[in-house]
């Protein structure tokens, strides 16, 4: 995809000073499951969608890498090697040639392992942090490239908006729409679901006797982009991975429910979950349905978001 840089044309290319980044989290308005590839990943045509959840991620010129965080996860989430944040660092260092220095604070407010993309929103933080931080200069799409290597989504939450995600789910394309905005309500389940357990449980539901039915493609949902309507919209979001994530947690089924009584035009499961989310009529509608979870007691919190959001920005 060669976008500009939109908003931060201006940008001067490198900084002395911290340079603060603001990524959202994600949701898939609409999620078709193809088959598992020899390469362990799944076919995907999804239409992904930002919304106004977010993690910040700050870095600062050091001697060494070095990763600290506070918020969602704090305490659990290993600040190592292994992280998502220092892989990103470290794949962005090795293409430009220059030492992975830096110091990476993370405030994190998307839950972990939650269908929200979370970790993939904190590589691309990272990517856009540190070449900024660095002066490597790469354009987006450069960084698209190598968030790929790191995560599916990590291209997407680079680009934000509302955009169509093939492959197994690394190449994105806008969807260009009349602007709307469209009014969520996230249900954040207590613990997280392992992605690649939803996709090997959807692989085994589709050998069992009674296999799920494949969600249709993405026209109708394309189509209600174009329109304004809510209702149209909540009519055609779908998820392939939604009774993967019911088989393995089935009290999702009841959560789907309580929303829809309280009002929501749509509920689904947000990509392999466990978070659910509600699309509303509108700001007031939204706050009034997560008000009714919330006193149900039925979800870890349920919060408003709106979408569509840009991808990673500097603020
Ligand atoms: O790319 P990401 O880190 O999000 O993928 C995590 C895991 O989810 C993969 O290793 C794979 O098991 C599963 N996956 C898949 N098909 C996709 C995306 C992810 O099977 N299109």
């Amino acid at each position: 995809m060669t976008e500009a840089w939109g908003p931060d044309d201006d940008e001067p290319r490198r900084h002395h000073g911290p340079v603060r980044v603001r990524v959202p989290a994600k949701i898939n308005m609409h999620l078709g499951v193809g088959p598992l590839r020899p390469d362990g990943y799944h076919e995907l045509n999804t239409v992904y969608h930002a919304i106004s959840l977010f993690d910040e991620l700050t870095a600062r010129p050091g001697d060494t890498l070095a990763l600290t965080m506070e918020g969602e996860g704090a305490g659990s989430l290993a600040l190592d090697e292994t992280n998502l944040i220092i892989r990103a660092a470290r794949a962005l260092a090795a293409r430009a040639r220059v030492p992975a220095h830096a110091r990476l604070h993370l405030r994190k407010t998307i839950p972990l392992a939650a269908g929200l993309a979370g970790g993939s929103a904190d590589a691309a933080a990272t990517l856009l942090a540190c070449d900024l931080l660095w002066g490597t200069g790469m354009s987006r799409d450069e960084l698209a490239e190598i968030g790929a290597t790191l995560g599916s989504d990590v291209p997407f939450l680079l680009h934000g908006g509302t955009a169509l995600g093939t492959g197994h789910g690394e190449s994105v394309s806008p969807i260009l729409a009349r602007p709307t905005t469209w009014h969520w309500v996230v249900a954040v389940a207590d613990g997280g679901l392992s992605t690649p357990e939803v996709y090997a449980k959807l692989d085994a539901l589709r050998e069992s006797p009674f296999p799920p039915k494949a969600v249709p493609g993405a026209d109708d949902l394309m189509s209600a982009l174009r329109q304004r309507d809510p209702a149209v919209l909540g009519a055609a979001l779908a998820n392939d991975l939604q009774p993967a994530a019911i088989a393995l947690r089935p009290e999702l089924s009841g959560v789907l429910e309580a929303g829809q009584e309280a009002g929501a035009l749509a509920a689904l499961v947000s990509g392999s979950g466990p978070t659910c989310v509600f699309l509303a009529a509108g700001a007031a509608d939204a706050e009034r349905i997560a008000g009714v979870l919330n006193a149900a007691g039925i979800c870890r919190e349920a919060v408003t978001a709106r979408g569509p959001m840009p991808g990673a920005r500097v603020t």
